[in-house]
């Protein structure tokens, strides 16, 4: 397993280029199961996730072609081969279960494992099957498969959910665009890539109104055609940059971000004294000197500060001068980082759902282990403010959502290297 080794004290200087959004994408490369026609999605980013997910799709009977130069994944889904995704492909990556519903919509069955837990939560799908059933879907389970059938297509209906998920609500936009009759989702999440998956799906002949309010409403059409989309700047690589710049300080321009999709995070680097100017050409980040101040937040749904950019904000604030607290309220066992932040000499109190980080003057570099994907990055961020060698072991976590991280923190000044194991 590959390690990634830092050594702290360097300040970032100069400019990141921002990829497309992974969680978008997994949903956009879904989407071409609705369609007979090619979906090519143009700013794709090249993670293990969406790897993954073009093996699934290709193992459904989805046509690939993709031109990692330029970025260009061809998606097309001419015949559709196989409805079943089993278990060892959605156990390895939850958002495969998001071909559940295309596949329902289109074919009317599917047989798809259910994800099971991950190492921050239960994440159950109940929402998503509630969604199905409404739309008048026959689910059942079976020996840890969802077993689901439509077979005289599906309806639309009215869907309120009882509380925000993401997953659920653009699960439920890809099958309700091709239900006979209108779809409205209730309480609907509002992040950036719902309506970036709302954009693709009507440049498909989908007819979506609403996405990014909490109420969406979707006229079923008939069919969906080939459409080229590209998918939208990825907020939670711009956070996690622009988070490691204020805690390494440094003056860095993050090419391509949208400021729009991280009004809270602006404000949490202002409050934290971090100077944060939207430029043409992306978004500029600069702290020279002082210390970072202490700020409470907590997670919330969009446009609150999103939970994926929690553990990089806890390690920016375990330099702090002073108190914070951070209350996690999307997840229920989303603070694995506090432990190992702690190895590198972070104050950090846990209770429950709430964190108290008393800052410290200097972090220490040590070894330290990755738990999941946001997990450890922010254990890179802490260890590029950190005196000495940071170690970062079981990277994998990494490599399933940041696209050339070492490549893009060295060419700002960053000492820091990938170690291969033998
Ligand atoms: C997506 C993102 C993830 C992000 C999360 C919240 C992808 C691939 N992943 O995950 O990075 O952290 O949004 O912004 O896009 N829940 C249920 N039942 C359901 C569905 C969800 O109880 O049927 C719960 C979850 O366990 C969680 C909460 O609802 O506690 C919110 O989850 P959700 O918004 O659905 O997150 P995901 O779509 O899984």
């Amino acid at each position: 397993m590959d390690r990634i080794a830092i050594t702290g004290g360097a300040p970032l200087k100069g400019a990141i280029p921002i990829y497309g959004a992974k969680n978008s994408a997994l949903k956009l490369q879904a989407a071409a199961l609705l369609s007979p026609d090619p979906l090519i999605l143009d700013n794709m980013p090249d993670l293990a996730d969406t790897r993954f997910m073009v093996q699934l799709l290709a193992s459904l009977g989805v046509e690939i072609t993709w031109i990692k130069e330029t970025r260009t994944l061809r998606l097309h889904a001419a015949e559709i081969g196989s409805t079943i995704a089993p278990y060892d492909q959605v156990r390895k990556m939850r958002a495969s279960f998001n071909v559940l519903g295309p596949l329902l919509a289109r074919v009317g069955h599917a047989t798809v494992s259910l994800p099971g837990g991950c190492a921050i939560g239960a994440r159950p799908v109940d929402l998503h099957l509630k969604a199905f059933e409404a739309m008048g879907a026959d689910i059942h389970i079976e020996q840890g498969y969802v077993k689901a059938a439509a077979l005289r297509g599906l309806k639309g209906a009215e869907i309120a959910f009882p509380f925000v998920s993401v997953g659920a609500t653009e699960h439920a936009m890809l099958a309700a665009v091709l239900a006979h009759g209108d779809t409205v989702l209730k309480n609907a999440a509002r992040e950036p890539e719902i309506v970036d998956l709302a954009d693709c799906l009507n440049a498909m002949g989908a007819r979506i109104e609403g996405a990014g309010t909490d109420e969406i409403g979707i006229r079923g059409v008939t069919s969906l055609k080939g459409a080229a989309h590209r998918v939208v700047a990825d907020r939670i690589e711009t956070g996690t940059y622009a988070l490691a710049v204020a805690t390494a300080g440094g003056d860095v321009l993050l090419e391509g971000a949208r400021a729009d999709h991280l009004q809270a995070l602006i404000e949490l680097l202002g409050a934290a004294g971090v100077a944060v100017e939207s430029e043409p050409r992306g978004l500029r980040i600069r702290r020279n000197g002082g210390r970072i101040q202490p700020v409470d937040f907590e997670t919330e749904p969009h446009p609150g500060f999103p939970t994926d950019l929690q553990a990089q904000a806890m390690a920016m604030l375990c330099s702090a001068d002073g108190r914070s607290r951070i209350r996690e309220t999307i997840f229920e066992n989303r603070f694995m980082h506090a432990p190992e932040l702690a190895r590198l000499g972070a104050q950090i109190a846990v209770h429950g759902n709430e964190a108290v980080v008393t800052g410290v003057e200097r972090l220490i570099g040590a070894p330290v282990m990755a738990t999941d994907l946001r997990a450890s990055v922010s254990l890179v961020i802490a260890g590029l403010a950190a005196e000495g060698q940071t170690v970062v072991n079981r990277v994998y976590h990494l490599d399933r959502g940041f696209e050339k991280l070492e490549a893009k923190l060295a060419a700002c000044g960053a000492q820091i290297e990938r170690q291969k194991e033998d």
